[in-house]
Order: structure tokens, then C-alpha cells, then sequence
């Protein structure tokens, strides 16, 4: 499918996220371009979306591949006027609302790995970044999203290949990329309007239903120790609760799960 995205509508006039989008063909980070943007006083929901990055990058500093036409890639900027503490559930909303949007949307399975991973069986589907800043409320926060939409397994990169699907993958189907876009817009919106009106429940119960490691035993390789045991939830900032092989309560607030 060659649909390219510097000649379709992306915007949503009126709208709270994606009122402003800007098309970029290649650029360095949509995550460095929102900042930048930020930094210079743009508006909640302000979007920068882009055909190709050359220094695309995921958590950890991973690096993040996404060759042009196929994917999407782009950040949004966010002022959601929350307690610096809350940036972790900002991260949590945004897992539920690409989750929810591609299931949906796509008819698939999509799940959530703690914190913000969007897989299907097992395989990534898309990935999410949140930058935030701000001292005691957060000024901004930067959500990069890249999702696999259009991607075969054989344009991915060795490494990833086996661990990696899309939703072309998924489903047999090509997915008009607007059309994908503007649904992830859609649910960033309303479960952000829920964490702006306080309704911090929603989000949590939204995280529990799509959860794929609820109640199930894992490995969590954190910055200090790792931790095994049992997924008991995640608590009210977004941090994951495990009840370890002693019967205690772990709160980890960064780290990878490992479904063991
Ligand atoms: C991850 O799963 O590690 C997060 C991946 C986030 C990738 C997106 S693509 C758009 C935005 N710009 C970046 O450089 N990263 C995010």
C-alpha cells in the first residue's frame, strides 16, 4: 500500500490531541522535535509525526527501527498538569489507549507488557517512549509512540525478527496508516481526558483487563536485583507490584518483565 503521509489529512480540527500535526520525512527523534517544541510553549496535543528517523530510539536506549512507508512513528506533546509522581501512570494511560485502539481497531489480541509494551502473542507490536519534565508538576511530557503496521518480517532487522509483529503479521492485511493514527489519537484523548478529570481508576482497571502477565509468575530484571515472583498489579502510580518467592510485596518502579 503506498500511502504516504506528507499528502493526507492527519489532523483533527478541534480536537485535544492531534488539533496541530506536523509531517516531517525524515528527521533525528520525533521525541527530540515534540521537546523542542515544547520547550518553545507548544500546546497540549501537538503532534510530530515522521517518515523515517534517523536516530529513532526506544526505552533504555535501545534503537528503534521503522522503515519509511510501512510504520508509524511520531510523539505527541502532553500538559496534563499532574503531580510530577504521576508521569509512570501517563506512561500506563498511554499503553491502554494504543492497546485498546489497535484491538479494536484491528480485531487482534493485543496486550499490554508492564509498562507500556504493546504485544500480540508474545510479539512486540508497538512501543511507547515518555519523556517528562518538570520539577514538582510536570511541565510537559513528550509520548513517543511507534507502532508496526505495514512491516513483513523480512524488512525487520535480524535481531528482532523473532520477538517483533505488526499488524500486517497480525492480520494478513494492509492498515491504511491515517486510519490506524487517528484511532490511537482518538483513545490517547479520552483516557487522558480521564487522568485530566481524576478518574486515575479508569486507567488502572483499563491497565488490569489488558495486562498479559497478571497473576502470572515472573523475572523482572530491574536496575538493582532481579526480582521473581508473582504479578499482583500495579499500584496507583503505575509502579508493578510483585509478591516475591518469600510472600513479600515488591513495588518495582523500573525494569523488564520476563514471563516465566
Ligand atoms: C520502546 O518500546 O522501547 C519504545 C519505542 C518508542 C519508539 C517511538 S517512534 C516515535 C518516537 N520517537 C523516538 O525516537 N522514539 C519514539
Amino acid at each position: 500500500m503506498n500511502d504516504p503521509l506528507v499528502n493526507q489529512t492527519l489532523v483533527r480540527p478541534g480536537a485535544r490531541i492531534g488539533h496541530t500535526v506536523i509531517v516531517k520525512q525524515e528527521t533525528g527523534s520525533t521525541n527530540d522535535d515534540a521537546r523542542e517544541l515544547a520547550e518553545s510553549g507548544a500546546d497540549h496535543g501537538v503532534v510530530v509525526i515522521a517518515e523515517r528517523q534517523k536516530r529513532g530510539r526506544g526505552r533504555k536506549g535501545r534503537t528503534w527501527h521503522s522503515p519509511p512507508g510501512r510504520n508509524l512513528a511520531f510523539s505527541v506533546v502532553l500538559r496534563l498538569g499532574l503531580p510530577a509522581g504521576d508521569t509512570g501512570l501517563v506512561t500506563i494511560g498511554a499503553g491502554v489507549a494504543v492497546a485498546s485502539a489497535l484491538a479494536e481497531l484491528c480485531n487482534i489480541p493485543a496486550r499490554i507488557k508492564w509498562p507500556n509494551d504493546v504485544r500480540v502473542k508474545g510479539k512486540k507490536l508497538a512501543g511507547i517512549l515518555a519523556e517528562a519534565d518538570g520539577q514538582n508538576t510536570i511541565d510537559y511530557v513528550v509520548l513517543g509512540v511507534g507502532v508496526n503496521v505495514n512491516i513483513e518480517a523480512d524488512e525487520m532487522p535480524d535481531d528482532i525478527r523473532e520477538i517483533a509483529t505488526s499488524l500486517l503479521i497480525e492480520t494478513k492485511n494492509q492498515w491504511p496508516r491515517v486510519l490506524v493514527f487517528k484511532r490511537i489519537m482518538e483513545g490517547l484523548e479520552s483516557i487522558f481526558g480521564e487522568l485530566e478529570s481524576g478518574n486515575y481508576k479508569k486507567v488502572l482497571e483499563g491497565w488490569q483487563g489488558l495486562a498479559e502477565a497478571m497473576g502470572r509468575r515472573v523475572r523482572v530484571e530491574t536496575p538493582g536485583p532481579v526480582v521473581t515472583g508473582t504479578v499482583m498489579g500495579i499500584r496507583d502510580d503505575g509502579a508493578l507490584r510483585i509478591k516475591n518467592d518469600g510472600g513479600d510485596e515488591e513495588i518495582i518502579l523500573a525494569g523488564d518483565v520476563i514471563i516465566i
